[in-house]
């Protein structure tokens, strides 16, 4: 089969597309001929070398795809060879054929375009069980960082459809984009994102922050919070190694955790993946969220793809089209 080879680490040039074996679905797996594969933050860090998958995953790049089901293993049934779906990957997705847990597959969300569908499930199997677990309710103030980008963007309408009062930081020119897509606040990152989120609460602060930066917004994530509020760190975008003042945390009551979705086994995969089927695809289908902007690319221009995202230009999601 075809798929992305990655020779060295770095530059998007150091992916081309080559000829690989094709996987086999092993017991409880399915193949899937794919259409389409999701781009994200996580592929661009796995390029670099800074993000290696995890133990028994594919070595080729792709955390999320869309396309058919080829192929069943043993033990896999309430699957036709033929039906369309879409899958949470450890790896593999940048790829003509990806093997995948069978409960980490799911039927596209109604009415969606197959190709448009691959850039569904990481940022919903992200975002909703980091919300769930801070609690966010409805009437509450959620701050997230990066509106702009694949989370971002999800994670503004899914705060909005919880009924919470939804903040966003990004880059001046995407304020706009983050507004449209129902943030109640929308602040450029490179000025005092923290005295602004104070001033839109009367300085009470925020109550849960979803946060991609890491080390970097560590000490303002702090300040921002609301007594009882709640950070969540899914990203490390400004470093991993940060100082925190315990002493704010703590006259604050808050709280303060971190997720990885990809470490998480099969077995945590496939409930987040039937959770967000019950309660996102529904929220897609009746327009309470709305596909993100979306830029395309055949699978060989996988290095224009991620050109593209480096270059910070992007709004929204970034695809590859495998097949169509
Ligand atoms: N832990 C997990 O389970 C998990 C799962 C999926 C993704 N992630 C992480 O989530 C992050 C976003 O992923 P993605 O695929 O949505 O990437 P993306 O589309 O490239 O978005 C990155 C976002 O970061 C924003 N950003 C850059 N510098 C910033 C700053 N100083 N302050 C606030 N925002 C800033 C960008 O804003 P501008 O474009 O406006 O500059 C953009 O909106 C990545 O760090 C990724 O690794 C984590």
């Amino acid at each position: 089969m075809r798929a992305v080879v990655t020779n060295g680490a770095g530059e998007p040039s150091v992916m081309t597309v080559g000829e690989v074996p094709a996987p086999v679905a092993g017991p409880g797996e399915v193949l899937i001929d794919v259409v389409a594969a999701g781009v994200n933050r996580a592929d661009v860090l796995q390029r670099r070398g800074f993000y290696p998958p995890p133990p028994g995953a594919s070595e080729i790049i792709g955390l999320e795809v869309s396309g058919r089901i080829a192929g069943l293993g043993e033990g896999v049934d309430g699957w036709q060879v033929g039906e369309e779906c879409v899958a949470l990957l450890a790896g593999g997705g940048y790829a003509e054929v990806v093997a995948v847990p069978v409960g980490q597959v799911a039927p596209v969300p109604a009415g969606m375009d197959l190709v448009s569908a691959a850039g569904v499930m990481e940022v919903a199997a992200t975002v909703a069980p980091n919300l769930h677990r801070m609690g966010l309710k409805a009437g509450e103030t959620f701050l997230v960082h990066g509106g702009s980008g694949g989370i971002g963007s999800f994670a503004i309408q899914y705060g909005k459809a919880i009924g919470a009062r939804v903040f966003t930081t990004a880059s001046a020119g995407k304020l706009d984009h983050c507004r449209e897509l129902g943030a109640d606040e929308a602040i450029d990152y490179r000025g005092d994102w923290v005295a602004a989120a104070k001033d839109a609460t009367d300085g009470r602060g925020v109550d849960v922050v979803l946060d991609v930066m890491g080390a970097k917004y560590l000490g303002p994530n702090v300040d921002v919070l609301a007594r009882g509020g709640r950070i969540v760190v899914i990203g490390l975008q400004g470093g991993r190694k940060g100082e925190l003042d315990l002493g704010v945390l703590l006259r604050k009551a808050g709280t303060l955790t971190a997720t990885s979705l990809r470490a998480r086994p099969a077995a945590e995969k496939a409930e987040v993946v039937r959770d967000v089927v019950e309660e996102v695809w529904p929220m897609y289908a009746d327009g309470r969220i709305k596909l993100a902007p979306e830029t395309r690319f055949p699978l060989a221009d996988v290095a224009a793809a991620h050109t593209h995202l480096d270059s910070g230009d992007n709004v929204g999601k970034v695809l590859l089209v495998v097949a169509e």
